[in-house]
């Protein structure tokens, strides 16, 4: 009798659990018609942008992508499937909706994805050890450079010293290229700006430093990356406009950086 119940209640729950699940992952379009919760992919291995932390991906775009997505009136999901398969995600059509990832709008990449509007301009410096000689871009010549693969700070160092460079080190992600500077395994990383910035100030006893050098680094902006042709692109660049002048962006942007941005480079 006992027994009966308790597996009445345990089946109830599973059943409204159930319920909850199947209408959280869809949404109803102005025509009543059932539509998919969008899938958006990132790489959470890039502070301050998307991180982990305590289970859950944080960080600059996340709140970004929230702002933007409440905006458009789009249910998503945040998946965490890493920086290389982000591409080909998009690039098959599969598994993903659309990518944020402080991903940097160029035009080998237009060749093959599109993208939103600008939402952040960026540029690359330089991660040494506080006591390392390299003072800019140039003494990086004949040092062991390490990057994440398939990042516009590979595309930069490989500007400096050719592609062929047997000198620069490609990891996986960034925090794994970190990880080597600091076991001696690389004599510097070029990584986003901020990226560099954060790691120093948030990690004094590692001892690094960042190093700028406008002279031989470019400014680039972030933007969502889609499929080529994708219909979310439209409305989600409407909704990255409102959420940068209505003054939603400043907020999050102070939030993780503590000063106010310049917006005047995004919306022109
Ligand atoms: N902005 C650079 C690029 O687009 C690096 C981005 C890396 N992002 C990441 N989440 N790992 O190539």
């Amino acid at each position: 009798m006992k027994k009966g119940l308790v597996f009445a209640v345990i089946l109830a729950l599973f059943v409204a659990l159930a319920g909850c699940g199947g209408k959280s992952a869809e949404q109803t379009s102005g025509n009543g018609e059932a539509k998919k919760k969008v899938i958006v992919g990132t790489d959470a291995a890039f502070a301050p942008f998307e991180y982990m932390d305590k289970g859950k991906i944080v960080g600059f775009d996340v709140d970004f992508l929230d702002a933007v997505m409440e905006e458009a009136g789009l249910e998503y999901e945040l998946k965490n499937i890493g920086w290389d398969p982000l591409f080909a995600a998009l690039q098959e059509g599969k598994e993903i909706d659309l990518a944020i990832s402080g991903i940097t709008i160029n035009d080998k990449r237009k060749q093959t994805y599109d993208f939103s509007v600008p939402y952040f301009e960026s540029t690359h410096m330089i991660l040494v050890k506080e006591n390392s000689p390299i003072k800019n871009a140039l003494d990086l010549k004949g040092k062991i450079v390490g990057v994440q693969n398939g990042t516009t700070g590979q595309a930069a160092v490989e500007k400096l010293f050719g592609a062929e460079n047997k000198n620069i080190k490609k990891f996986e992600n960034t925090v794994v290229a970190i990880m080597d500077l600091l076991n001696g395994g690389v004599d510097a990383v070029v990584t986003d700006n901020a990226v560099a910035n954060e790691y120093v100030k948030n990690n004094p006893d590692k001892k690094l430093k960042a190093i700028e050098d406008p002279a031989n680094f470019e400014s680039e902006f972030y933007g969502l990356m889609f499929p080529k042709g994708s219909d979310l692109k439209p409305k989600v660049d409407e909704a990255i406009k409102k959420v940068i002048e209505s003054g939603k962006y400043a907020e999050i942007y102070k939030k993780w950086f503590g000063n106010e941005p310049k917006v005047d480079n995004l919306l022109k």
